[in-house]
């Protein structure tokens, strides 16, 4: 069954108001809902309430018990003569059994709820669309010792105890709101608290609740949300609106949080952090993932979506507003190179593939999977877009405007759009195919330079390649930031122009070019395509040692390393001296920060590499991968060693930008004693793992230590196993740790650890850290016996009888065979058939997999 975009209708009822009494109980929980419903506009069509697996008790309307419901697809179907009606009915769950994690679910002991996209349903029978917004009273009643706390979205009005152990708590949300942002958390927590003082004077306090022990690993997260409300307040004149704002983290959760009006829920890995127990990485992702959710309050909450085919208008903005959260919070550069990268490793390949979809959708099967790199980072970047093409001051203008006249309803993309059209005066129809149109656009440019006629041109051409469903393409508009630098003197030739490039073809004109012209393109990726141009490794060398744009300095190494490695993968031995000698320039270069250098001196990744290719050949590439790296550790190891035993030397622990940029590049140059093939490698590596007084300095010499041979791999993945093995989160990266492996024996090793008694697919970090991290070790997954590929499917085939929605998420690397040669390409068809062919399997992976097969 599809859903269309083109099919919307507004609500036949509206609900103003429901009502909620919860009887809570891990095995059993009685929810009755009192709804009065609206009849919208007229029609005669009966009141249609989704619902979806629950026990349903009794139905009555306006105090009378009535028995003419019918029940179609788990929806409850009841007649109604009048417009204004009051409905109640009464419903029996089971916690404890719901193995989806969607509705309400018991993780940890406790009970806690996830109702977006549509979970609401499963746990009372409701209007399940964004578009029917509500006030919500909310009664819930539990066992007192084993559910001492009790919460949920808006304020707490009253609480009192019962008689046999119970208690009982009421919360209101004056807020209107859909049912995708209803929660409930009852559980034996305890809170980190705070209070943040917003710009109108008014106190919110704040919880961070977690279980007792965790409560030291929570501070972290709470200064991230206060930073994240005064960022929104001072960037966007955004204010909190509730007396209180909680966070509960568990550690059973399908995705990274969800933003409940006043009440998010976390998966834990985005709140827990001590140095022990954390890296650099999770602390960072941490304050990303609580200012992203708090970021909802508005962009989501106050402003909702009207349908599910606008997600990217709640989660592109948002994804924008905490990635420019936290460039504001540390080295911008690095952000940038960050997002860019995660970028090109998932959207990149989701535009290029069978599952290709513009960020506003046309249609879908089940909406769960359509939460993408594409609906997210794409959606930011395409905002970042608008942001540049207007400017900071319009910008601002357009989301004021937005905020103000949709605040309390459900919008659509072109609300937005037309918002910031309408504040800056801006003619924004050619961009609208940005939310249209899917697939990578393609840049080519060519720069002509006349010697002595002291002009200079550019040639830009664009092509937008077909997708799915999709095969002619219009031209886009790109904003593209150039700037041209002299061969010789390596000054500046020009100022930093933003070139709109909305035809297929453009001509730039550069006047005073009075030397060899170097062309820097899409700087600070002010577009997201791919850029091909005809810079020689001598032009991207120089570059990447005086670009004067930090993105576009660590982009020119990149393309550097990357034709390098794509020309050495396809047999055509290329020349290595020119990306040695340019690693050791950034090396030596002084003004660079050292977080910097780290990102710039890293290779492409596999994958990366293999998007480059025709046909994607594994062992190939991650040959002349290990080819340069050793060539790189080798010509370098003095200043590697060097580099190492500077960074080795530094103080205790802290959590600072300086710190945090000399433990990346201990790890980088760890990376590269290792690839030298030094004897002291594994000795050195062992050393930092006992050493560390922190994870990251931990798990990177783990990780340098799981990729080699010696004894000392052995122990240290014992020691590691030891020492956390009570702690769920650091477990996940030794399992994961493992499944990244480039060694032989990855799969047999991954193969056996599914049979490690603390492996289960049952929880879905769990499941993502083994199975979902293979599947991403290119080689190792696209093994040519298949192996690898039977592997994972038998694996999703398991999980997606207890959660399909994510197993869904871990299908996409089946799906690539096209990229692979036919001996591969037919392994992974035959996987997807099997799986396809499953008996009882979800409509998730249904979709997913045949979509794949098809594309
Ligand atoms: N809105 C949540 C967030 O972006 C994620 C919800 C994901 N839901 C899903 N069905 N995948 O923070
Ligand atoms: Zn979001």
């Amino acid at each position: 069954h599809v859903t269309r975009r083109a099919d919307y209708t507004p609500p036949d009822w509206q609900v103003p108001d429901i009502a909620l009494d919860f009887d809570l109980a891990p095995e059993r929980t009685r929810v009755r809902a009192t709804l009065n419903v609206v009849r919208g506009g007229a029609h005669d069509r009966p009141l249609r309430l989704d619902g979806g697996g629950q026990t349903l008790l009794s139905v009555s309307v306006d105090g009378v018990a009535v028995n003419d419901w019918t029940l179609e697809d788990g929806a409850l179907v009841l007649p109604l003569a009048g417009s204004e009606h009051v409905i109640e009915t009464e419903v029996e769950i089971a916690p404890d059994r719901n193995t989806q994690l969607m509705g309400l679910y018991a993780s940890g002991g406790n009970l806690c709820t996830q109702c977006e996209a549509e979970g609401f349903r499963r746990i009372t029978f409701f209007p399940d669309r964004p578009d029917v917004l509500s006030r919500y009273r909310v009664k819930m009643t539990a066992d007192k010792a084993r559910f001492p706390v009790l919460l949920a979205n808006g304020d707490p009005i009253a609480q009192g105890d019962l008689e046999g152990g119970k208690h009982w708590a009421e919360w209101h949300d004056p807020f209107l709101k859909p049912c995708y942002l209803f929660a409930m958390v009852a559980g034996d927590l305890h809170a980190n608290k705070g209070q943040f003082v917003t710009m109108s004077g008014r106190t919110v306090d704040l919880g961070i609740w977690v279980r007792a022990a965790d409560v030291p690993r929570t501070q972290h997260a709470l200064e991230a949300l206060k930073t994240s409300m005064a960022w929104d307040e001072k960037v966007y004149g955004r204010e909190y609106d509730l007396d209180v704002f909680n966070i509960v983290a568990v550690d059973d959760f399908n995705f990274g949080a969800m933003e409940n009006k006043g009440l998010n829920v976390f998966n834990s890995r985005y709140i827990l952090a001590d140095p022990d127990t954390a890296t650099d990485y999770d602390y960072d992702a941490i304050a990303a993932v609580v200012a992203h959710e708090y970021f909802h309050n508005w962009s989501g909450n106050r402003v909702t979506c009207r349908d599910w085919f606008q997600l990217s208008l709640k989660e592109g903005f948002t994804v924008y507003r905490d990635q420019s959260f936290s460039a504001d919070q540390g080295s911008a550069a690095v952000k940038r190179i960050e997002d860019v990268r995660g970028l090109r490793a998932a959207q990149f390949p989701e535009d290029a593939g069978p599952l290709a979809h513009p960020i506003r959708p046309d249609e879908y099967q089940e909406i769960s999977n359509f939460y993408t790199a594409t609906i997210y980072n794409k959606g930011a970047e395409v905002i970042r877009m608008l942001a540049t093409m207007l400017g900071a001051a319009d910008f601002r203008k357009g989301s004021d405007l937005y905020f103000d006249r949709f605040d309390g309803t459900a919008a659509t993309c072109e609300d937005f759009v037309h918002s910031m059209e309408e504040a800056s005066g801006a003619d924004l129809s050619q961009f609208r195919l940005w939310y249209s149109q899917a697939g990578t656009p393609r840049v080519k440019a060519q720069i002509a330079h006349t010697p002595g006629s002291g002009r200079a041109v550019l040639t830009l051409e664009q092509t937008v390649p077909p997708t799915p469903g999709q095969p002619d393409k219009q031209p886009m508009v790109l904003p593209i930031k150039l700037k041209l630098f002299g061969a010789e003197t390596a000054k500046p030739l020009s100022e930093e122009k933003l070139a709109i490039l909305s035809d297929g073809r453009a001509e730039i004109a550069f006047e005073e070019v009075t030397e060899r012209p170097v062309l820097s393109i899409n700087r600070g990726f002010s577009a997201p395509v791919v850029v091909e141009t005809d810079r020689t490794p001598e032009d991207l060398a120089f570059l990447s040692a005086h670009d004067d744009d930090p993105f576009a300095r660590y982009e020119a190494m990149q393309q550097l390393m990357l034709d390098t490695l794509v020309a050495d993968a396809s047999g055509m031995q290329s020349d290595h001296d020119a990306v040695i000698a340019a690693v050791a320039l950034t090396l030596d270069d002084p003004a660079l920060d050292r977080a910097f250098v780290a990102e710039a001196v890293l290779l492409p990744s596999e994958s990366f590499i293999g998007d480059q290719m025709a046909v994607v050949d594994p062992d190939a590439i991650y040959a002349a991968r290990e080819a340069l790296r050793h060539a790189i550790g080798k010509t370098l190891e003095a200043k590697w060693r060097g580099i190492y035993a500077l960074a080795a030397a530094q103080g205790p622990y802290a959590y600072s930008p300086a710190a945090k940029g000399l433990r990346r590049m201990k790890t980088v140059a760890l990376g590269y004693i290792a690839a030298s093939g030094a004897a002291d490698a594994a000795t050195l590596a062992f050393a930092q793992f006992e050493a560390a007084d922190n994870m990251t300095d931990r798990q990177g010499a783990l990780t340098s230590l799981v990729n080699s041979d010696g004894k000392e791999r052995v122990a240290a993945l014992d020691i590691f196993y030891n020492r956390y093995s009570d702690n769920a989160l650091v477990l996940d990266k030794w399992f994961q740790t493992q499944a990244l492996s480039q060694r032989d024996d990855t799969l047999a090793a991954v193969q056996d650890l599914v049979r490690h008694s603390d492996f289960t697919l049952a929880n879905p970090n769990r499941a993502r850290a083994l199975v979902g991290a293979f599947a991403v070790n290119q080689r190792a997954f696209n093994a040519a016996s298949g192996a690898g590929y039977r592997f994972v499917a038998d694996q999703l085939i398991a999980l997606d009888k207890l959660n399909p929605q994510t197993a869904a998420k871990l299908l996409p690397p089946l799906g690539r065979w096209r990229r692979f040669d036919a001996g591969r390409a037919a392994l992974m068809k035959a996987e997807l058939e099997r799986i396809v062919s499953t008996p009882g399997l979800s409509k998730d992976m249904f979709e997913q997999a045949s979509k794949s097969l098809a594309g």
